[in-house]
């Protein structure tokens, strides 16, 4: 969760570090820390706050070597304050570490090493690390040629680190080299002209290079500016690596006109959603296909039932999926968070086939349910937007969102097009089943028309804007859908309320009776989701039950919806549309209605207090 830089060349390291901590903001935000290697000595500069803070504190430390590394922390062991933010130096000042995860016995290796004369300044897991990594260091005989003993110290460490990291070292005595290594954490290696670097996120190095190596868990990597080499850290074995390609530029990570990368992304949505669905309908215009699934149709058809696991709005994602299998391929599909199902002895049929959904690809609970069903031996496919990330590469296949870089730390193109590819594979185990050519043609034309549905919702964006200067000043909401549409109701709910801090319940709207209509007055309004179809009185009758009791009511519905006069204070259309799209053109306006709300009450909409955007601790 927290961003990891470093940086060797010929550049000043401090500025290049610094900037890429900035793309990283979003990753988290407690503090950041920078060391650069400079007259013999490590010169470090760490301050809590944003990375605007780093920067005035960089400014007193005169940074000019051409060698270092940055961090922005997300608090995990240890309060916020400048000590416990990165860079740590070792004690006996000879070994300088950033630190991505959680070292879980780090109380006993602190107890090792007080006792050998190791003294600590902050209360992280981070510097326990630093300090073992010291210790071998100090004990490890040098090299006959180089200085191996670098490595070999920080291998030496690992072996006795439970938990996760992903950790990029500097040695005092060894200028101008990197060890960086990875257990459950992030870590990419930038190939650039006489330069190296390393990232948490390809974000943070694209500007200076789009040549990559993904480092794999249970590597180390020993970098310097004109070459590299990666071993295992459990045997010290050479490694095979690949150098792949990033496929978008740092403009595709930039604002440009936009007030936040929220708002950017929202609006990228109908492109977003035609990337996502290139090249992936049938020619027969009937069904959807996939490069990249690692399973033949054979196999598809011998599966009886699925599993979906992820968490916050993926999971929603993964909810709607389950309805739309249901409903177009007659299946029963069943859905979790991974956060339980990792703990949870669920038990699996033979012919289930699991699937994964994360924008990240690095979520650790989403990692730790795919490794947990493949354990069981299942074969695991993923939904991934992040192209390279662990779930990518652990699953057995799967398909790529191709949405570009996502960095509101709320979710929303990645989750439209996670519920595109949702409808696709329903649509695609459909069809192999008994859902006619017919109703496949429908499918296909209705979801290529999905870009310009979301435009036509988008056009929405100033009656939304008024609506939310009318509702920005509650403090409790309530988002209520059915069907397919239920799981929009949460979407809406959990992106008001991790933006806007504003507490907010999604509910099936039947359901809201049995408990959730007690919160029910003047003071709470109510998002209703209104589609037309066979229920649409049933939830015309639960407006009714908020009106009689004096909630206020915005209504999200269907153009042909006629709402009974002086029901809804707020009414936002969305167009006519067929079931496979409802949900994305529905979570347009929940989505908009929230980021305008917290605009409204003056959040920082892109980088919201204690959210990070990828979840890699538990
Ligand atoms: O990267 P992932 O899709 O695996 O992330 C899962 C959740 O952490 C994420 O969707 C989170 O709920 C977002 N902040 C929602 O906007």
């Amino acid at each position: 969760m927290c961003g990891i830089v470093g940086y060797i060349g010929k550049q000043k390291a401090a500025p290049l570090i610094i900037e890429g901590l900035k793309r990283l903001e979003y990753r988290g935000y407690d503090s950041a820390g920078v060391v650069v290697l400079e007259d013999g000595a490590f010169n470090v500069a760490k301050k809590i706050g944003r990375v605007a803070n780093l920067e005035g504190e960089a400014a007193r430390h005169h940074f000019h070597g051409t060698f270092g590394m940055g961090h922005t922390r997300w608090a995990t062991h240890g309060g916020v304050t400048d000590a416990n933010a990165h860079p740590h130096v070792s004690s006996d000042g000879q070994i300088a570490l950033i630190h991505n995860g959680v070292i879980e016995n780090y109380a006993t290796i602190k107890k090792f090493l007080l006792g050998r004369g190791f003294t600590f300044k902050s209360e992280t897991d981070t510097e326990v690390l630093c300090n073992l990594i010291a210790y071998h260091y100090a004990k490890e005989p040098p090299a006959a040629e180089g200085d191996s003993r670098f490595v070999e110290s920080v291998r030496k460490a690992l072996h006795h680190a439970e938990g996760t990291y992903g950790i990029v070292v500097m040695a005092l005595a060894v200028p101008g080299e990197l060890v960086t290594a990875r257990k459950g954490s992030p870590l990419i290696l930038g190939i650039g002209d006489g330069e190296s670097l390393v990232a948490s996120d390809v974000a943070a190095i694209v500007s200076r290079t789009q040549n990559v190596v993904y480092l794999k868990d249970g590597e180390i990597a020993h970098l310097r500016a004109k070459d590299f080499s990666i071993t295992t850290v459990a045997s010290g074995e050479a490694a095979a690596h690949v150098i792949d390609k990033v496929n978008w530029s740092i403009a595709d990570a930039e604002l440009g006109a936009y007030a936040h990368f929220m708002e950017k992304e929202i609006f990228e949505q109908p492109v977003a959603l035609e990337n996502a669905m290139r090249g992936r309908f049938a020619e027969d215009g009937s069904t959807a296909q996939f490069g990249g699934l690692n399973i033949t149709a054979n196999e598809f058809r011998g599966i009886e039932r699925f599993m979906f696991c992820a968490c916050g709005t993926a999971l929603h994602a993964c909810m709607v999926t389950e309805h739309l299998i249901e409903r177009f391929a007659r299946m029963p599909v069943e859905c979790d968070y991974a956060s339980e199902f990792r703990y949870r002895n669920t038990p699996l049929y033979r012919n289930t086939l699991f699937f994964v959904k994360s924008q990240s690809g690095e979520t650790i609970d989403t990692l730790a349910a795919l490794r947990e069903a493949k354990r069981k031996g299942y074969k695991v496919l993923a939904v991934v937007n992040v192209v390279g990330s662990t779930i990518a590469r652990e699953a057995d296949g799967g398909i790529y969102q191709h949405v570009g870089p996502e960095v509101g730390v709320a979710s929303t193109k990645a989750f439209t097009s996670q519920l595109l590819i949702g409808a696709m594979l329903a649509l695609y185990i459909g069809r192999m089943r008994d859902l006619s050519f017919g109703d496949g043609v429908q499918i296909v034309n209705a979801l290529k028309g999905a870009p310009d549905l979301v435009r036509r919702v988008l056009q929405q964006a100033p009656h939304i804007r008024a609506i939310a200067r009318r509702y920005a000043h509650y403090t409790d909401m309530l988002f209520l859908g059915r069907l397919s549409l239920f799981p929009i109701a949460l979407e809406g709910a959990l992106k008001l309320k991790e933006i806007s801090y504003i507490h907010a319940e999604g509910y099936p709207a039947a359901e809201m009776k049995h408990g959730p209509i007690a919160l029910v007055s003047e003071k709470c309004p109510s998002v209703f989701l209104v589609p037309n179809g066979d229920i649409v009185n049933k939830i015309i009758s639960s407006m009714q039950e908020i009106k009689a009791r004096k909630g206020p009511v915005i209504a999200i519905a269907s153009e042909s919806v006629e709402l009974p006069a002086g029901l809804a204070d707020e009414v936002i259309r969305i167009p006519e549309c067929h079931d496979a799209v409802l949900p994305i053109v529905a979570a347009v306006p929940v989505q908009l209605l929230s980021y305008y709300i917290a605009v409204e009450r003056g959040c920082d909409v892109d980088k919201p207090r204690n959210l990070a955007k990828s979840v890699t601790v538990e």
